[in-house]
């Protein structure tokens, strides 16, 4: 079994959320998307194993009251290993513990691996924005609610 902790980001933690987020997403924007969670973002989660960084899960409250998951990754060779599962947790518990009200995120229309961990969460399909990644792909918009529970 491996050990993982989950824990806030540190600025220490800056060059191993960049290197994640680049293989993951961006190769030559990735410095302007942690830019961003660093600038937008409420919380980041981190995961460590062995004390070396191996993802990240950044939230970001809206002036709705709700909050959304601006992005979540996972280290390529440390995938299918739940890590994903416990980041999304603890974003979802920090949201909870924060009052709000629903939890939304943007996936691409392709990323079935993504979109079966947030339906394993509770997530919902509410929408889909055409054209709302650079290279012209949908994404549907997902929604944990909590109203209710
Ligand atoms: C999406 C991502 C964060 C998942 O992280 P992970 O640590 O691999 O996920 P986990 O091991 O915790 O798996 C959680 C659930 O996701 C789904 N899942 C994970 N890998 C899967 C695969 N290869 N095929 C289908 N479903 C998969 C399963 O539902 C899984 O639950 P299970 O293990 O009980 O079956 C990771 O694949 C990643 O970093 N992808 C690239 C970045 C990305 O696409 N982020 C989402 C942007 S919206």
């Amino acid at each position: 079994m491996i050990s993982v902790v989950i824990r806030r980001y540190l600025s220490k933690d800056y060059w191993d959320v960049l290197q994640i987020d680049k293989e993951a997403f961006s190769p030559s924007n990735a410095a302007y998307d942690v830019y961003l969670y660093l600038k937008y973002g409420s919380v980041i989660f981190v995961a460590e194993i062995n004390r070396k960084v191996v993802g990240y899960v950044t939230v970001m409250e809206t002036e709705e009251g709700n909050a959304k998951i601006m992005s979540i990754a996972v280290k390529k060779e440390y995938r299918g290993l739940g890590i994903g599962s416990k980041l999304l947790d603890e974003a979802i518990r920090w949201c909870k513990t924060r009052g709000k009200r629903k939890v939304l995120l943007e996936v691409r229309t392709s990323n079935f691996v993504a979109q079966e961990l947030y339906k394993k969460k509770g997530f919902k399909i509410i929408g889909v924005t055409p054209n709302y990644y650079s290279d012209g792909e949908d994404a549907y918009i997902m929604a944990l609610n909590f109203e209710g529970q």
